[in-house]
């Protein structure tokens, strides 16, 4: 069975990184870009030279997301599942929030996800399954034909797509009104898409963190740090590696039969 492919957006760090590391271990080929490079991103494409793609591109940029995607498909030929992870955080009451910094938030979190998953969509409508069956009289040229507009995975999982959103969406955070406001748009995204796409076998899916120990959340006041940590249940902020076992399970076999839902990592609640 050939391996699944899987675009990460912003892989360099963070969640993203970690996340790239454990679907190399899963055995995925995986694509991923962001506007810089790391050390680790660097060290993980000399380990896995001929399974892990990174580019430096910019979420923002439309014309950029169209030619990282066609390059993983250049390179992969195909792909099975796309983690929409890219964000940006711009801390700040609203009555002081520049245009600037509203429109990078919109353009990144928002548009930028938005773009790259139709672009991804696409590419898995046009595809086979990898397992499609060789067409042997009308009827199996006919069976053939409707499996390859499914994006089906071999043991019936199929093609899936994770918005990365956060618990700030639905709760609601004083500072992050606008970066909120990203993250509930594509919430609704992915629950619209689910139904939109279910019926052509493409999951889609958003997970919502809780505060977790990445450079996002490094602007977090030791004060907002103790208070948070204090009231949530399991007593501790989150690291990467909570959350990307979420990730692996949505864009697994054992999700199959999971679409347009949020699943919520938070260590039980900070409210
Ligand atoms: N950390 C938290 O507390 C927390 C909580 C809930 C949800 N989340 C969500 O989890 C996801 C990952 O967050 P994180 O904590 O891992 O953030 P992070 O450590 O700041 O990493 C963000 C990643 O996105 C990339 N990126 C940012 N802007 C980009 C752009 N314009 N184009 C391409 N890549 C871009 C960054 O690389 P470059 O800067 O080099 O481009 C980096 O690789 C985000 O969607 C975030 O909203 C985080």
């Amino acid at each position: 069975m050939a391996a699944a492919t899987t675009i990460v957006s912003g892989g360099s760090r963070g969640l993203g990184l970690a996340l790239v590391e454990r679907l190399l271990a899963r055995g995925d080929n995986v694509a991923t870009f962001s506007r810089s490079g790391s050390a680790r991103l660097k060290q993980l494409q000399a380990d896995h030279a001929t399974r892990l793609h990174a580019e430096i591109a910019d979420a923002a940029n439309s014309t950029q997301l169209q030619r990282f995607v066609a390059a993983t498909v250049g390179r992969f030929g195909r792909i099975d599942h796309c983690v929409a992870n890219a964000a940006v955080a711009h801390d700040g009451v609203l009555a002081t929030l520049s245009d600037a910094a509203i429109d990078d938030m919109l353009a990144i979190n928002l548009k930028g996800s938005i773009v790259l998953v139709r672009e991804c969509v696409r590419q898995m409508l046009l595809q086979p399954g990898p397992s499609a069956p060789t067409a042997v009289g009308a009827e199996a040229t006919q069976e053939a034909a409707q499996e390859a507009t499914r994006g089906s995975l071999p043991g019936g999982s199929v093609s899936s797509i994770v918005v990365v959103s956060s618990v700030v969406a639905m709760r609601g955070s004083p500072g992050l009104a606008v970066y909120a406001a990203t993250k509930a748009g594509l919430e609704g995204f992915a629950r619209s898409l689910a139904r939109e796409l279910g019926p052509r076998g493409i999951r889609v899916n958003a997970i919502a963190p809780g505060f977790l120990e990445t450079d996002l959340s490094a602007a977090l006041s030791p004060t907002d740090r103790t208070r948070i940590v204090r009231r949530t249940p399991l007593g501790r902020l989150g690291a990467a590696a909570d959350v990307t076992g979420a990730i692996l399970f949505l864009t697994g076999p054992q999700a199959a039969f999971m679409t347009g839902q949020t699943l919520t990592i938070d260590g039980g609640g900070s409210s």
